[in-house]
């Protein structure tokens, strides 16, 4: 008695995978270049750029060179550029972060000058690259992050970043009532077309790493008290929720790869669009493992950002995002 042949049935998927042209044709998603916004270092008191030994590949920029940045993301179609900046003195308020001659406002304007109508410049809204303790807010005198007294500074942030020019405001502090407070101010000093971006559900997340290197952070100690709990996924709903009642234009979601699940979450229910910032340390992972040949670079790079917008995020930020948008473009000519 002959068996017959096993069968796979009707049902084969791989005649969907089976070439380039079809595997083209069913894919579910696609990353654009205007879905990537570009976070950019300006340091002041520099000559020239200055690498960051923990991030290969990015700098540290000076004034100039930030628009040469700006103006090749502009090329590149970039969906925008995320600024943040080092100042040479800090202080425990972080009055740096408020002074329109402070060095992160001064690279708002040049960026905004830069950049015309091209791209959306969007600024950090958050006070630890301005104090000399390192922290995202001011203190008490016994040392706690004080959440009201910060949101005072954090109004004053954004009215100076409005009146340099940014397009939107990026509140990454996570204290609690910063998207309400900042709105207000926005809106009674006629700055009601700045958008707000809420860092909605941001983790206290090892993956920060290098991004303490390219800002010099004086933190001692952790953000545990205002940074999520990297164990919670249902409270990044209520962070959410709360942002968007305050006035939210765009929530995110902080570190990206590790918290794809918390994405997928938040996507799935937003009203408003939802960003993903695939930070510092997963940019180290990648190019460290890269350099050591461990991993192809270009294919670990667009198959991370691939997974960041599968999850379902609207933009991603990310390190690769000019080098990326160039690979893109090609790919669509
Ligand atoms: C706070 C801020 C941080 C990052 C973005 N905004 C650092 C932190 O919360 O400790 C991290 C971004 C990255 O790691 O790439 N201003």
């Amino acid at each position: 008695m002959t068996h017959p042949l096993p069968h796979p049935g009707r049902v084969r998927p791989r005649r969907l995978r089976a070439t380039p042209a079809m595997r083209r044709l069913v894919r579910e998603v696609d990353v654009h270049p205007r879905q990537l916004v570009l976070p950019v270092f300006v340091r002041e008191g520099l000559d020239a750029p200055r690498p960051i030994a923990s991030m290969p590949g990015v700098q540290q920029h000076t004034l100039d060179s930030l628009r040469a940045a700006v103006a090749q993301a502009a090329d590149a179609r970039l969906g925008g550029v995320m600024l943040f900046a080092v100042p040479e003195v800090r202080d425990a308020v972080g009055t740096q972060a408020t002074d329109p001659d402070g060095i992160l406002n001064r690279a708002i304007a040049a960026a905004t000058a830069e950049a015309g109508d091209a791209l959306v410049v969007q600024a950090d809204l958050c006070l630890d690259e301005f104090t000399d303790h390192g922290h995202c807010g001011v203190l008490t005198s016994d040392g706690r992050v004080d959440n009201d007294a910060t949101l005072v500074r954090y109004a004053d942030m954004a009215l100076a970043q409005a009146a340099a020019g940014a397009h939107l405001v990026g509140l990454s502090g996570m204290m609690d009532g910063q998207v309400g407070v900042v709105r207000d101010a926005l809106d009674q000093a006629g700055h009601d077309d700045v958008a707000v971006l809420a860092y909605a559900a941001k983790y206290a997340s090892a993956f920060y790493g290098p991004f303490r290197d390219a800002v010099e952070s004086q933190l001692e100690g952790d953000r545990r008290t205002y940074q999520m709990d990297p164990a919670n996924r249902r409270e990044a709903a209520r962070e959410v929720a709360i942002d968007v009642t305050e006035g939210a234009d765009v929530v995110m979601v902080k570190p990206a790869l590790a918290y794809l699940d918390v994405l997928a979450d938040v996507a799935a229910t937003s009203q408003v669009p939802v960003a993903a910032y695939a930070v510092s340390g997963e940019y180290a992972m990648i190019e460290a493992a890269a350099a050591a040949g461990w991993i192809e670079r270009e294919r670990a790079i667009r198959e991370s950002v691939l997974s960041i917008r599968r999850a379902g995020a609207d933009h991603v930020l990310t390190y690769h995002a000019t080098e990326l948008a160039g690979w893109l473009a090609e790919e669509y000519r």
